[in-house]
This record gives structure tokens, C-alpha cells and sequence, in this order.
């Protein structure tokens, strides 16, 4: 039963790849795929690149072609709710694309055909991950870094579980995201986290009856700053987590 650990950006999978036992590169439709194991189970790790149709398309490669039993999703999101900061891991419990629209013959949100506008994920999987963040954010591994200005504010990082919101756009102004949280909080959808895959790997993995979740860490809070707090995140401090949350399954 092999699980698949999918990211969009290298960074993301942090040292996972190097972790590898008995490693085995293969490449198809321009993407590396790593098999090997890790902590002895059997693992294909992934790379999507940006977007939901980047992702979709890596998620349909993951079921068709390799034959996946679960995929799990690791990388790095925009914090949107209240008290979700720079430094906190945010872990999925279902996902909407906020950029689906296509009212007024559908609600706005719901993806037509599917009659619902968020994708719930595999609980017990999602469980899982919330309680190796939860490890690992208490341990002394996660803590204070004074060397670190994006997370040296955040001390204790925490652990959120709920909603999270997927689009085509990298959200990088305090309007938008504030725009963002109001639409979707006034239709009862309290939302924690934007990124740009995550409901496009939900909505493949309910097709083909997979179980999925996914875990993100907060690189920015998708507001005026985010276009500097995101690279400087992704560069200096995303790859810390992905080994130790992954550490969970
Ligand atoms: N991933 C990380 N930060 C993000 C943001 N602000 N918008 C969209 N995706 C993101």
C-alpha cells in the first residue's frame, strides 16, 4: 500500500527525497517521481508545480499510472482566519475553490457535478497529521528561533484543523484576503488558509475514491507582505516540517 506524498514546489518536500531508502527516480509528463521507503513503508513522493491544474494532473498520474492507496499533501498556504500566524501548521479538514463560480445556474463555490462546494478529506488520515503536528510544534525541535525574523514573533506555534480554500491566485493583498474572508464567512464557510492545490488533489481523489489529506504550514498571511514573508518562508523555513509531520502516517 503505497502512500503518495505530494508538494508543488521542492522546498515544500524539505528533506524527504535525501531520506529516501532504496531510492528510484522515474520521469513522466515532465515531473520527477521518487519511489522508496520511509520509516519502512512504501512511499512515491511527488512534485506538482503551481496550480490546480498542475496539481489535478499529478494527482491523476498518482491513481492511474502509479497506483497509489492515499495521498497527502505537504507544503505551504496563506493564513486567513483569525489567529492563524506565520509558523503555523494548518491541517485540512475539507476544501473549496474560491475561484469556482458559476452562478447563477450554480451556487457559487459548489463544483458543478458534484453538488457540493467543499470536499471533505479522509478523517482518519487528517487525524493522523493534526496529532504529529501537535508532536511536533510542542516539541523543543519546533522552537523559538531568534535567528529566524519571519517565525521569531511566533512563539508557541500552533496546530489548526478546518477549512481550507484553493485558487489560482497567489493572494497578495490585505483587500483581497479580507474580501476573501468575508464572501466566504458570510456563507457560513470559516475559512483558516488559501493556497493553489489542494481542492484540485480533493476533487481527483474523490473521483477516484482515495483517501486524501494535507498539512500546511502558514508562509505568509496573504496580505500586503505576503509577496515578501512567502519566498523568504519557502526559502529559509518551509523544508523543517515536511520530515517531521510526515512522521505521522
Ligand atoms: N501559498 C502560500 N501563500 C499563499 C498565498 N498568499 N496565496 C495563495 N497561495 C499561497
Amino acid at each position: 500500500m503505497t502512500t503518495a506524498i505530494l508538494s508543488a514546489l521542492p522546498e515544500e518536500q524539505g528533506g524527504l527525497v535525501q531520506a529516501l531508502q532504496a531510492p528510484e527516480c522515474i520521469t513522466h509528463a515532465g515531473r520527477s517521481f521518487w519511489r522508496g521507503r520511509l520509516l519502512g513503508q512504501p512511499v512515491l513522493l511527488a512534485l506538482s508545480g503551481i496550480g490546480k491544474v498542475a496539481a489535478a494532473t499529478t494527482a491523476t498520474l498518482l491513481a492511474e499510472r502509479f497506483g497509489v492507496a492515499r495521498i497527502v499533501f505537504t507544503g505551504v498556504a496563506g493564513g486567513l482566519g483569525d489567529g492563524v500566524q506565520v509558523g503555523d501548521v494548518v491541517v485540512a479538514q475539507d476544501f473549496l475553490q474560491h475561484d469556482m463560480d458559476a452562478s447563477p445556474i450554480f451556487p457559487r463555490w459548489e463544483v458543478p457535478g458534484y453538488g457540493l462546494a467543499r470536499m471533505p478529506c479522509d478523517a482518519a488520515l487528517t487525524t493522523m497529521l493534526f496529532e504529529a503536528a501537535n508532536a511536533y510544534l510542542t516539541s523543543d525541535r519546533a522552537g523559538f528561533d531568534p535567528k529566524n525574523p519571519v517565525i521569531a514573533h511566533r512563539h508557541p506555534a500552533r496546530a489548526h484543523q478546518g477549512l481550507i480554500v484553493s485558487g489560482d491566485r497567489f493572494v497578495s493583498t490585505s483587500a483581497e484576503s479580507a474580501a476573501l474572508r468575508q464572501a466566504l464567512g458570510a456563507a457560513g464557510h470559516q475559512v483558516l488558509a488559501v493556497e493553489m492545490e489542494g481542492a484540485a488533489v480533493a476533487q481527483v481523489c474523490r473521483d477516484y475514491g482515495l483517501p486524501f489529506a494535507a498539512v500546511r504550514t502558514i508562509s505568509d498571511r496573504a496580505d500586503d507582505s505576503a509577496h515578501v514573508d512567502f519566498p523568504h518562508f519557502v526559502r529559509h523555513v518551509a523544508s523543517r516540517y515536511a520530515d517531521h509531520i510526515i512522521q505521522g502516517l
